[in-house]
Order: C-alpha cells, then structure tokens, then sequence
C-alpha cells in the first residue's frame, strides 16, 4: 500500500473496522464479545503499541488498554513524553477472549490479517509488542518474551515477507499487566521504552 497522508490513513482505518472487522465471526471469539475493540491512536503514528486482546472494561468501552493494564501503558506513554493521541494503540485480536485468557493460536492466526492491515495503512517505524502473545505472533517465533524484549527486531520477519508490509523495527517487551503483578521488572520495560525514545529522536529525560 502506497503512503497515505493522516486524512487518508484515517479513512482507511475506519473502513477496515466499519467493513471487516466489526461484524467478524471468523473465530469463537466473536460470540462472547460486546463489540470489538479495533484501535485507537493517530492514524499515521509513528509508534505502534500492540497487546494481546481486550480485557473487560476494553469490551464493554470499545477502546484499547483502559483497564488498570492501560491505566499503565498511559503512564508508560507519557514517560516517553507522547500522549496516547500520538501513538496508536492496538492487540492481536479484536475480541475479548472469555475470563481473559490468553487467545488461542488459531484465534491469532485467524485475527492477525486484520492487524496486518492495519500496520500497511499506519506505516509506523517503531512497533512495541506488548507480551509474550503480541511479539512471538509479530516475529512468527516461539522464543519466549525474557530471550526476546530487550532487543530490536527486524519486522516483517522472513514468514510474513509475502505479505509486503513496511519495514519496521519492533521492541518486544513486557506487557503492563505482567508489571502490574511483578513492578520490579519495571526498570527493564523502562529501558526498552528508552531504546525507542532514541530511535524516535526523542529526548530521554536526564536519571533523577
Ligand atoms: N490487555 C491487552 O493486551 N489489551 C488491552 O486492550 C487491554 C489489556
């Protein structure tokens, strides 16, 4: 897909949800949910943030990451100094999955198309994969998220070459819910955030 401008990106974002995501039944997912959850962000931003599925207040809200895991990636968010209205902020799959857990491969593999279109119409250069489910989909790998997060990785990998999408570089790292459970990793995610600040060409604020 040719580079849109932010109108065009927009337009193209809100047919995609309107068209082929909203009335999806191609997984079980979709008979638990009260509406799907597509994204919520600048539609050419340059940061991307990608979870896992909506959580319960994501379902019954429509938008992404406004639990108490999203009350933290806000925070995350403005530590870089951006606001979410600067970022794009989406997940793997577009429905709740039941009591919260973990989609299924073939949930992902069955959603992830819609997520590919979307990051075609973004273009974003930095991608974020929050957890273990968001970057071992984005990365076709099994490695698990402590080997991963840390490092930047070339995206699309190898698997996805065929479908053409820009080139980004992806940070996998922990997703908010994890830090919430285990806040003594936070300096690590603080770290990974830092590292894309840099690519960004945004200023990291001074130790205090
Ligand atoms: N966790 C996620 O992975 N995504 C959300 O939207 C909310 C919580």
């Amino acid at each position: 897909m040719e580079e849109l401008s932010a109108t065009e990106a927009a337009a193209a974002l809100g047919r995609l949800d309107v068209e082929h995501v909203r009335g999806c039944e191609k997984c079980r997912l979709h008979s638990g949910r009260t509406q799907t959850v597509f994204g919520v962000g600048h539609a050419r931003a340059e940061l991307v943030f990608v979870g896992e599925g909506p959580g319960a207040d994501e379902d019954a809200q429509g938008e992404p990451f406004v639990g108490r895991a999203g009350q933290l990636l806000t925070r995350m968010i403005a530590a870089m100094t951006l606001t979410r209205d600067q970022v794009y902020i989406c997940n793997i799959v577009k429905c709740r999955p039941p009591g919260n857990r973990t989609p299924s491969d073939d949930e992902m593999e069955t959603c992830s198309p819609y997520l590919f279109r979307q990051l075609a119409i973004l273009r974003p250069k930095v991608i974020v994969a929050l957890g273990r489910p968001a970057a071992q989909t984005l990365l076709m790998t099994k490695t698990p998220i402590t080997k991963l997060r840390g490092q930047f990785c070339d995206f699309p990998p190898p698997g996805l070459a065929h479908l053409r999408l820009p080139a980004a570089r992806l940070m996998p790292t922990y997703h908010p819910a994890y830090l919430l459970r285990n806040p003594a990793s936070k300096p690590e995610v603080w770290e990974d955030l830092q590292s894309v600040m840099r690519v960004l060409g945004l200023r990291v604020p001074p130790r205090r």
